[in-house]
């Protein structure tokens, strides 16, 4: 993945360099789709919400120097006018420049309901990588366990919950009763919240967004130890992205309920539907930049705050190689600022 246009520093910058400024690219677009969602947010309108985060993120990447493909979006081509599987993305190339070819999962609001409800959360999320890097997963759902590094090959998705938290609150050198488990609100986790509670760990459950709290639940600090459950399986891609640059663990596994998903899963070039996935193998790229910027208030982020003469964004964009994880806190003025200076709030 190198950007020739601008890279003239020599082969040894080339991994460096060239990563980042591609990554900080990636990051203006998230940004993009932050600002357009968060002003709709508390609005109750899920839907305008979530179309003013495609367009501005689509319009955002007519700005990137790359030659990309949405590999996870907004659906089928005849589904979604912007955004689609399968969309070029990226600036126009000149002057003979060939810009490099990326693959791009994106979510450009994740968690709609957070947003229109202006509850904690919501996120302008998108993960990149060289060609074939990131898994064509359909859009199905997916049973997914997400813990921190400590936890690497300590997660099995066959075993009962019980199992699962013994391992991660031995490895958090920690008791089962310390965890607390993020757990999607919804009927079909009935029996996981059951078998959750009977083990003793502490539950948060949430209405959406799986998405952000995987990333949560690998970072220490956030007070959030694990997730389990089934939710969306373009998110799992996304999280898994996440994971591999923040070395987190996760299994998942694509839930298979019909004759028409199982078909179009061996269109895509899944055959077998009971695989278990790790996060090398949802995300395999071997350069892999996953960006994030908040819309609501949120455990990792803070929310877009608009004032008089600008607005500020909150972001975090991490690469797996180099392995850096940033967070951009970024005051973005819309004219001069008054006679005080610049203001942060
Ligand atoms: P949206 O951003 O599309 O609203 O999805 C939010 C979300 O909660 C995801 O975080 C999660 O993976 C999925 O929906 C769960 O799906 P469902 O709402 O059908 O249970």
């Amino acid at each position: 993945m190198a950007v020739q246009a601008t890279d003239t520093s020599g082969a040894g910058a080339r991994t460096g360099g060239i990563e980042q400024q591609l990554a900080l690219a990636l990051v203006r677009v998230a940004e993009e789709a932050a600002l357009a969602s968060a002003r709709t947010m508390g609005q109750g309108d899920r839907k305008g919400a979530d179309h003013a985060a495609v367009q501005a993120m689509r319009h955002a990447f007519e700005e990137v120097p790359i030659n990309g493909t949405i590999v996870i979006g907004e659906g089928e081509r005849d589904e979604a006018p912007m955004l689609y599987i399968g969309e070029r993305v990226g600036a126009t190339p000149r002057d003979g420049v060939e810009f490099p070819r990326i693959d791009i999962a994106v979510d450009p609001l994740e968690g709609t309901n957070l947003c229109a409800t202006g509850a904690p959360n919501s996120i302008a999320v998108l993960a990149a990588s060289e060609a074939g890097g990131l898994l064509h997963a359909p859009d199905c759902y997916m049973e997914k366990i997400i813990a921190g590094p400590a936890t690497q090959g300590a997660l099995d998705i066959n075993a009962p919950v019980w199992d699962n938290l013994k391992a991660i609150a031995s490895r958090l050198d920690r008791q089962v009763k310390d965890l607390v488990v993020i757990v999607l609100d919804r009927p079909r986790h009935e029996k996981l919240i059951e078998d959750i509670r009977k083990a003793g760990a502490r539950i948060r459950l949430i209405g959406d967004g799986d998405l952000s709290a995987g990333i949560a639940a690998a970072v220490r600090g956030t007070g959030v130890h694990a997730v389990m459950g089934t939710g969306g399986a373009p998110e799992g891609v996304i999280t898994a992205a996440a994971m591999r640059c923040l070395h987190g663990e996760m299994v998942g596994r694509l839930v298979v309920d019909n004759a028409e998903l199982e078909k179009r899963m061996e269109r895509m070039g899944i055959t077998d539907a009971k695989k278990v996935y790790r996060a090398e193998d949802l995300a395999p790229g071997k350069q892999i930049i996953f960006v994030a910027c908040g819309v609501t208030p949120g455990s990792l982020l803070q929310g877009v705050r608009f004032f008089g003469d600008g607005y500020r964004t909150h972001s975090v964009v991490m690469t797996s190689n180099p392995n850096n994880v940033r967070f951009i806190d970024t005051v973005h003025l819309s004219r001069k600022p008054g006679p005080r200076g610049v203001r942060l709030y």
